[in-house]
């Protein structure tokens, strides 16, 4: 087995040098918004550091693949003019011809510029930036199912098909940044990408190199943290763990991309729910942990793939009904606020429920001086529960037929949306945007507490 997984390690090898000056663009283009149709997807992308939220907002988790391991995996940070500190981490061989590389750096204040860098194959990389923010009042910014590589169906190749949806993730990361005006970090609904690496099939492996890199291509991510979750696309991915350094790692829920994991930020809890794990008393172990563990944080957000209330076509799945039926009493206990999910590529908003009921405790006004509206949900005392479209177009289903009465705010346009969310002592406001003019797809929503 050893023996059949180093010859195979060997050929990808093989293989990722035969390609790379097939695909490689400059170095000058390389941390650019892409110009579809002009510039290539390079494999090169594959091995870019990807920033994820740490344990709390002190924290920031690095993880970038390289060709050989030097034992240790190293990032070093500073502040403009003073001295480097240097943070050592786990440098795994995980068999595909690749070392996955893992940090941790602990000690970061609110509102500071911070250059760092990171040591790849015996080379430092260029400098490059991390702002933090406020970590009391500050937005983040959340989209589902960029699944880089569903276009290649509809394409000439798989080349061409990630290529186009790359475009498009960088589109939609660029415009939500803009929008959110310097976001603390991205929270994705999960599929990020299409296919499933196999160590055993080579041309999937290299299919799902090829929309990692994809995925990491924008710039962004070298410079504002994204927590993903495990989406079905994702499930079996090994590329996912091995890619993505998530804070509070459990077991709890675990399929092969990882498990249940959380993190705080300011007055918040964010838990990941891996919803592809039908083992429900687990997500409970877990989520009953992370809230003992957090008890004084405001705000409680649950970001887990499977939209138990959306408006695809998904609502009649098996494994969406065990989660509807199994999962609100759960996150009901826990008082959970708002839950963030995927998977049906259409974007929706339910009604604040609880105990199977709408909560009917909110108001829609008119801003003043504005035609727009917002719903306030005041006294928060149940979950609102909001789907992501597409992020990045590479797939779209029908809207259910017969809307869900738990459903507040359907959008089933074929535009990707982008949603962002403001955290503050006393409110969540939440906007959605389509992302060709960037205008609302709902009302504004208020959530206090
Ligand atoms: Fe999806």
């Amino acid at each position: 087995m050893k023996n059949k997984r180093k010859i195979i390690s060997i050929l990808l090898s093989i293989i990722i040098i035969i390609f790379f000056p097939v695909l490689s663009i400059s170095k000058e283009n390389k941390n650019c918004f892409l110009n579809y149709g002009k510039e290539q997807i390079s494999l090169e992308y594959f091995s870019e550091i990807c920033l994820t939220p740490g344990e709390n907002e002190s924290m920031l988790n690095f993880s970038w693949y390289s060709k050989y391991s030097h034992g240790t995996s190293k990032i070093k940070i500073w502040e403009k003019g003073a001295k480097e500190r240097i943070f050592e981490g786990e440098s795994i061989d995980i068999g595909n011809g690749f070392i996955s590389n893992k940090v941790t750096v602990t000690n970061l204040k609110a509102n500071t510029t911070y250059i760092y860098s990171y040591e790849c194959d015996g080379l430092w990389s260029q400098p490059l930036e991390y702002k933090t923010q406020d970590f009391q009042n500050y937005t983040f910014v959340f989209m589902a199912d960029p699944q880089i590589g569903a276009s290649s169906k509809k394409m000439k190749s798989n080349e061409d098909g990630v290529e186009k949806d790359a475009y498009n993730w960088n589109k939609v990361i660029k415009k939500s940044v803009d929008k959110s005006n310097n976001p603390s970090f991205i929270v994705c609904g999960g599929d990020v990408t299409n296919a499933t690496e196999d160590s055993y099939d080579l041309s999937k492996t290299y299919k799902s190199n090829l929309e990692y890199s994809g995925f990491l291509s924008p710039s962004y991510l070298r410079h504002i943290p994204i927590a993903n979750a495990i989406g079905n696309h994702d499930k079996d991915n090994e590329n996912f763990c091995n890619h993505f350094n998530m804070p509070n790692l459990t077991n709890l829920g675990e399929t092969i991309a990882g498990g249940d994991y959380y993190f705080t930020y300011g007055n918040t809890l964010y838990l990941f729910v891996n919803t592809n794990n039908l083992n429900i008393s687990q997500h409970k172990k877990f989520i009953d942990e992370a809230v003992e563990e957090n008890k004084d944080m405001k705000w409680k957000v649950a970001v887990f793939h499977h939209d138990i209330y959306g408006g695809g076509q998904h609502e009649d799945d098996k494994d969406i009904k065990i989660l509807r039926s199994e999962m609100p009493p759960i996150l009901e206990d826990s008082k959970i606020d708002l839950v963030l999910c995927g998977h049906d590529h259409i974007y929706s908003r339910t009604y604040p429920l609880k105990n199977n009921e709408k909560i009917m405790d909110f108001t829609v006004e008119r801003l003043e001086n504005s035609k727009e509206k917002v719903d306030i949900i005041k006294n928060n005392e149940g979950i609102t529960y909001i789907t992501g479209s597409s992020s990045t177009g590479s797939k779209f289903y029908k809207q259910d037929k017969n809307k869900s009465k738990y459903i507040k705010k359907i959008y089933s346009e074929e535009i990707p949306t982008y949603t962002v969310i403001e955290i503050k002592q006393d409110l969540i406001n939440i906007i959605t945007y389509e992302v060709n003019r960037d205008k609302p797809v709902d009302n504004k929503i208020i959530i206090q507490k």
